[in-house]
């Protein structure tokens, strides 16, 4: 926060674990030096204006946690992943507001492990360590804060850029990540089913990109979700009902006129009568009765082999046996009277009825 002018210097100590230059008026490159200070855990660079590509290098870094490039003058794609593990520790990814293009691999999320099953009883007992003395400004649902570094906050913030192509599905495997902010973007296609997994998730922003489908009914059990706003996309159908869902706002849905369902005031036609938790049940019933048929029919199958192969065994053996032959006509007589019993009261049933 001064008014540092010129570049970053070229070279830098391979000892740096911390280098935070955020609101300057820095130009040019991000310095490839970078690439060997092994022990560097927090890179900001927001509000500059560096003109550069992804330094997609810095995958490399096994200690890096933050990653904060936020408006700034960055173009391009991401790149194309090299290491097996790339960003093993990020747990603040920042690239918001600059010129970024191009699809997302979902080989970019699939090792952020330090966005995934985060211990927090773990991670608060180390923290008089790891409590950096050092503040970065984030957005959080909606508001931009400074704040410490600390060990529980997670973040994902792509917004405004031109980001383009599918939401990898991958990004649900990221289970304590807090914030995720995807909003004016181009990404298409539908919300990942995925994201019900982000258990820890407290704001979730995709608004204002070109994201087509319904809105999937299990994201009501992100339990933690607050802030959601899916506004400005092509969304449609009925909005999930229950749980975090009766909390938002009808400004979490604008700009989708095929949305439908509480909180908005357009109601769903016929087309769409059941809502989508109601799907989500029907498909568990079916799950299992499919189940229970299955078994059901293996019991009887064997009960019914086994019974009358002995049985068959035993006329063989024995020539109509005259104990079989009264215990068959037990059972005939049981059946008929059964019948008879269930027919009257039928037609009881229905005489009370008529009456
Ligand atoms: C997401 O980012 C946009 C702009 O980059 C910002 O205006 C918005 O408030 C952010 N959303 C949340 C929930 O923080
Ligand atoms: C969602 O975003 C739109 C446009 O960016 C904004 O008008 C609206 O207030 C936001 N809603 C919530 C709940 O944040
Ligand atoms: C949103 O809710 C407000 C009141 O809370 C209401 O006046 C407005 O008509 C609603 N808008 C839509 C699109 O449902």
């Amino acid at each position: 926060m001064n008014n540092f002018h010129g570049e970053i210097p070229r070279f830098l100590h391979r000892g740096l674990q911390y280098l935070g230059v955020y609101g300057n008026q820095l130009r040019g490159q991000v310095p490839r030096s970078l690439v060997n200070c092994t022990i560097l855990v927090a890179l900001d660079l927001g509000n500059n204006k560096l003109n550069d590509t992804f330094p997609i290098w810095l995958e490399k870094l096994p200690n890096l946690q933050v990653l904060i490039l936020k408006s700034n003058l960055f173009h391009g794609p991401i790149g194309d992943l090299e290491s097996e593990f790339p960003f093993p520790e990020l747990r603040i990814f920042d690239l918001s507001c600059n010129g970024f293009t191009g699809t997302l691999s979902s080989n970019l999320f699939k090792s952020f492990r330090g966005m995934m099953n985060v211990d927090e009883e773990k991670t608060a007992s180390t923290s008089t360590d790891t409590d950096y003395l050092y503040n970065i400004s984030l957005v959080i649902k909606g508001n931009e804060y400074d704040m410490r570094i600390t060990s529980i906050m997670t973040s994902v913030d792509l917004s405004s850029n031109r980001f383009e192509g599918g939401i990898p599905n991958s990004i649900g495997s990221l289970s304590s990540l807090v914030l995720l902010n995807l909003s004016h973007n181009s990404f298409r296609g539908h919300i990942p089913a995925e994201f019900a997994k982000l258990q820890a998730l407290e704001a979730l922003d995709l608004s204002w990109n070109r994201l087509i489908g319904e809105i999937p009914g299990p994201l009501s059990s992100l339990t933690f979700l607050e802030v959601l706003n899916l506004s400005y996309n092509h969304l449609a159908g009925r909005i999930p009902i229950g749980k975090q869902f009766n909390t938002f706002p009808n400004d979490s849905y604008c700009g989708n006129p095929d949305l439908c369902g509480f909180p908005l005031s357009k109601e769903c036609g016929n087309k769409n009568e059941s809502p989508l938790e109601q799907d989500d049940d029907d498909d568990d019933d079916s799950f299992f009765m499919s189940g229970f048929t299955w078994e059901a029919v293996v019991i009887g199958y064997g009960c019914g082999m086994l019974f009358g192969l002995l049985i068959g065994g035993l006329m063989f053996l024995l020539e109509k046996p005259k104990w079989y032959v009264n215990f068959a006509e037990d059972i005939a007589q049981h059946i008929a009277a059964n019948k008879r019993t269930r027919q009257k009261k039928r037609r009881q049933r229905r005489g009370l009825r008529m009456n």
